[in-house]
């Protein structure tokens, strides 16, 4: 029976709605693109690289997450890396993905906007063309800079806002709440962007009040610390805000003790919009079908479950709702055929 969810899982049709390209680059690319840059790191080996990966919060990855990203130099590598991405997940039965970039990451130390965005663009429509993988592309702001600088940010991309779909909130959380960025997310809004933002993963129930209050987010990062307020549960289910949830991300840095503890299930059995996306894979140790098979176990999800979870990916998607119809009608068709 094990195999058999396993197996399910894998041909699964699913969406990815949270993740960040930045945070797929292995450490194999890692190296090839330091050579190919002549950019110095500080490791001498895969297994060093594997080894630092060890975090007790959000923090200990940042600090290793912007420091992978400084060998991201050119156009291209933001293509290669993006590309590579999207090989992976089409051959895990992901049909569509909403990806996040960082564009602060690389233009507080001297890239273009243009550059990343041209690179993850390309990929994105060549790549993701030729293997039938649907995509959407935001821009999340990061939260430790001010929003001072987020705003410019927002400036910066209005010659490429054609590109983009919505803008989202990422990077250190404690400490910096969603009021910080009030005004620059009533701007994304009104410029007619999606907004998404990154809340209670390791802040507190107040900030996910506020980011639904304060910044108007069509869907919500996260979302574990909701789980501590039954009324704020209540209404997520009831707005259909929907959470882009992330096991092996929450068991990494330590959000959740065990998988048997991790919310995803309670999240369903709420009625909440909960999904299952792996965030930074290369940092956290799996792509999509290692995450949905990290929970499925210890939570022992059914297969309605299962199908449920890949329904929400795309229901809590920003496609229009042809396409979302479309894709449930697959899941449906692939739940029915499925020999067990
Ligand atoms: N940036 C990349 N991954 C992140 C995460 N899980 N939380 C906040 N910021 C991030
Ligand atoms: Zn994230």
């Amino acid at each position: 029976m094990n195999a058999n969810i396993d197996e399910f899982i894998a041909g699964l049709p699913k969406a990815e709605l949270h993740l960040h390209l930045e945070g797929s680059l292995e450490p194999e690319q890692m190296f090839e693109f330091a050579r190919r840059n002549d950019i110095d790191i500080p490791y001498t080996s895969i297994a060093e690289v594997k080894a630092a990966y060890q975090f007790s919060k959000l923090q200990d990855f940042l600090d290793i997450y912007y420091m992978g990203m400084n060998v991201l130099q050119t156009e291209q590598d933001f293509f290669d890396l993006t590309a590579a991405y999207l090989r992976k997940v089409a051959a895990e039965n992901t049909r569509h993905v909403e990806v996040f970039f960082d564009p602060q990451g690389h233009t507080e130390r001297g890239i273009s906007f243009k550059t990343a965005i041209t690179g993850i663009h390309n990929a994105l429509t060549q790549v993701g063309g030729e293997l039938g993988v649907s995509f959407k592309l935001i821009m999340c702001f990061l939260r430790h800079l001010d929003e001072a600088s987020a705003i410019k940010t927002l400036n910066q991309a209005k010659p490429f806002k054609h590109l983009l779909t919505g803008v989202g909130l990422d990077s250190s959380e404690l400490g910096n709440p969603p009021e910080k960025f009030e005004i620059v997310f009533k701007m994304a809004k009104d410029q007619g962007y999606k907004l998404v933002a990154h809340a209670g993963e390791e802040g507190p129930v107040e900030y996910v009040y506020d980011t639904l209050d304060l910044l108007n987010v069509d869907r919500i990062d996260h979302g574990n610390r909701c789980m501590d307020d039954a009324i704020l549960v209540a209404r997520i289910a009831k707005q259909k805000i929907a959470l882009t949830v992330c096991p092996l991300s929450n068991l990494k840095l330590q959000v959740v003790t065990d998988m048997t503890k991790h919310p995803i299930k309670a999240m369903l059995e709420s009625g909440i919009i909960a999904t299952i996306n792996s965030d930074d894979p290369a940092y956290f140790g799996g792509y999509m079908n290692d995450n949905y098979r990290s929970v499925a176990h210890p939570l022992n999800l059914s297969i309605a479950e299962l199908t449920l979870l890949a329904k929400n990916s795309f229901i809590g998607s920003f496609l229009p709702q042809a396409a979302i119809d479309k894709h449930v009608a697959a899941i449906d068709d692939y739940a029915a055929s499925f020999k067990f």
